[in-house]
């Protein structure tokens, strides 16, 4: 693929934020959704290939290979086989993924929303069959690519919702302390460090002093 003048900036971000060294291949297509449900519900066997700099999805996931699809991409990227008997993908008009999934066989599991990979297979299936997957996906997301900085949010295995209580490192390593409310919306940002303890986060984010 020749490399156009606009691609530089592009390829520019992507070298510096994106992909460790260790990266093999390119990563999972993004905006497969509906191509790959339409591909699933036909009647066209697909197969699962990893996606390699020759396998070209373009619009049809099938225009390379009939029902060949990435499964597999760089940085370890996995995404579940789409396929009448096993994985229906629920997705967004403009082709991206909705995060909360179902197998056909009702497990549950949680996508990045871009490419369907999977981040997070729910075990505890909830009796209402509802999921926050947001923070799920955002752990999964920042332990790949950890940024000083960031939160790497924790979840409530439950429900999936943020815990009211988070973390991030500070640009001299200390953890640091952040309220939040169940959806992720940032409440209170303290700048003591938490093991010495300036208080707790309650539910709703709000910050109670010791
Ligand atoms: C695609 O649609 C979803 C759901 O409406 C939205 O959340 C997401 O931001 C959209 N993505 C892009 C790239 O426009």
């Amino acid at each position: 693929m020749a490399v156009r003048p606009k691609s530089f900036f592009l390829a520019g971000i992507i070298l510096a934020y994106c992909c460790p060294a260790s990266a093999q291949g390119p990563d999972l297509p993004i905006n497969t959704c509906n191509d790959y449900l339409k591909l699933a519900m036909s009647s066209t066997p697909i197969i699962g290939v990893p996606n390699s700099q020759t396998f070209e999805v373009s619009g049809n996931p099938a225009w390379k290979g009939p029902g060949r699809i990435p499964t597999s991409g760089g940085n370890g990227m996995k995404m579940v086989l789409p396929g009448k008997s096993s994985w229906l993908p629920s997705c967004n008009a403009n082709g991206s993924y909705v995060m909360l999934q179902k197998r056909v066989n009702g497990d549950l599991f949680c996508v990045r929303p871009e490419n369907g990979e999977v981040a997070f297979e729910i075990k505890s299936k909830p009796a209402s069959g509802e999921y926050a997957c947001a923070c799920p996906v955002q752990n999964f997301q920042a332990w790949r690519a950890i940024v000083r900085g960031a939160i790497i949010p924790e979840c409530d295995e439950a429900t999936g919702l943020y815990k009211p209580q988070q973390w991030y490192r500070d640009s001299g390593s200390n953890p640091n302390q952040v309220c939040m409310t169940s959806d992720g919306t940032i409440t209170t940002k303290r700048t003591e460090r938490f093991r010495f303890g300036a208080g707790t986060c309650t539910a709703g984010g709000v910050f109670v002093p010791k």
